[in-house]
């Protein structure tokens, strides 16, 4: 009898241990325990393929004429905005159709006054480069006061306006400024795991993540290595778009859109979402980041594994697009009324130009396809044109969850959306 009690209590025991063991979450990935072969990395995400190939091949792409004609209403819109924007700036995201005027402390900043160097190239009208010279002094000044940068988005705020500026002008104090962002993005580098952390205290374990988004700051500091000569930079973006490869990627190419790790081991531990619908699905921006971002570290580097991620998260997306081309907010959404988002659309079909200037593979035909067919859509029916605003793209989702900007215009949108068409247009 005691013996039969004893066997009972025994396998008790193993059950309690089993079941303990198979609530404990997450589960870490152990890089410090197994250590990853950072540059001999093979990933075993599977290819998706792209199912509308023939479709984005033999549609008609858009005319010379057609792009001129997307681009002039976007000019009428800078044309209005550069007169009421003068010491403000657009909020990120309309109220009403209608962005508010807001102060140089926030994270969209410079796509404003990106869309004003753009209209700049378009135009070679020299108000607009006397104008956005202008916006890049007031730039330095917030690096100088150190005004909001606790972030990863420096790259976002000086990239498309200060590097573009002087790209279009030679500036030395623009360069001289861009160089200070990009070593001020360099302190949110955590060398042990590798990776930029985006938001919050640095440094901070419950705070400690990169997120997608990051793959697209990266531009500035491989710009800063080439302008400087220094390779800290492009070393500091190559590493945290590695480990960007290594964790973000689910199995089947849809991305995370944040991901944990520890900033003291270095270990990642888990994905998880801020702004898509839940954590096992793709927010549509986040994989719109990540085709664009896996592009300019492929661009930067030539590191096969940025073409191949890329690759399948471009494929991925356009595999999770409803018949019209334009992104649902969460790229589960395949048809029905949720909310789209234009600006995901957008910046997708920016990247995708990209894919088929910079990739070498058998998609790079179908890429340019399906940015026309999507620029076309966006252009023949989510404008502003015929309505009360001073956005160019209806129907963005800036926060769903947060309730904020859902079906309204957003910088950024508006930002891409014009960046792809001068890309065509100069193509
Ligand atoms: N990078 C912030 C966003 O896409 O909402």
């Amino acid at each position: 009898m005691k013996k039969t009690v004893r066997v009972i209590s025994f396998i008790c025991a193993l059950v309690m241990i089993f079941s303990s063991c198979a609530t404990e979450k997450p589960v870490e990935i152990t890089f410090q325990d197994n250590p990853v072969d950072r540059d001999n990395y093979v990933s075993n995400v599977t290819d998706p393929g792209i199912e509308r190939s023939a479709e984005y091949l033999s549609s008609p792409k858009l005319t010379h004429e057609d792009v001129k004609h997307a681009l002039d209403f976007i000019m009428s819109k800078v044309d209005d905005n550069v007169s009421t924007f003068v010491d403000k700036y657009p909020g990120s995201y309309g109220e009403d159709l209608t962005y508010p005027q807001t102060d140089n402390t926030g994270w969209t900043e410079g796509f404003f006054i990106g869309m004003i160097w753009l209209a700049y190239e378009y135009t070679g009208d020299v108000k607009y480069k006397l104008i956005a010279t202008k916006h890049c002094d007031a730039m330095r000044k917030r690096l100088e006061d150190n005004i909001s940068l606790e972030h990863h988005d420096i790259g976002f705020l000086y990239y498309p306006s200060c590097v573009k500026g002087y790209f279009l002008t030679g500036d030395e104090k623009m360069k001289e400024t861009a160089l200070m962002a990009a070593d001020k993005l360099l302190t949110r580098y955590n060398e042990k795991g590798k990776y930029i952390q985006a938001w919050g205290e640095f440094g901070a374990v419950e705070e400690s993540r990169l997120i997608i988004d990051t793959m697209m700051n990266l531009e500035l500091l491989y710009w800063a290595s080439e302008e400087s000569g220094d390779k800290k930079y492009f070393d500091v973006a190559n590493e945290h778009a590695k480990t960007t490869a290594m964790v973000i990627m689910r199995d089947d190419a849809s991305t995370h859109h944040t991901f944990y790790i520890n900033p003291e081991t270095g270990n990642p531990s888990h994905g998880v979402t801020d702004q898509g619908l839940n954590d096992d699905t793709a927010w549509s921006r986040g994989q719109a980041w990540g085709i664009y971002g896996f592009n300019i570290s492929y661009k930067y580097t030539g590191n096969p594994l940025f073409m191949q991620e890329g690759t399948k998260t471009t494929n991925y997306f356009l595999n999770h697009l409803p018949k019209d081309n334009i992104a649902y907010w969460d790229l589960s959404f395949t048809d029905g009324n949720e909310p789209r988002d234009t600006s995901a659309a957008a910046i997708c079909a920016s990247g995708l130009i990209d894919n088929y200037k910079y990739y070498d593979n058998e998609y790079k035909d179908i890429y340019l396809g399906a940015a026309h067919q999507i620029l076309k859509s966006l252009s023949q029916k989510y404008t502003t044109r015929g309505a009360y605003s001073n956005g160019v793209l209806r129907e963005g989702v800036y926060s769903y969850h947060d309730d904020l900007g859902i079906n309204t215009p957003l910088i950024w949108g508006d930002y891409y959306y014009m960046e792809a068409l001068m890309k065509l247009w100069t193509m």
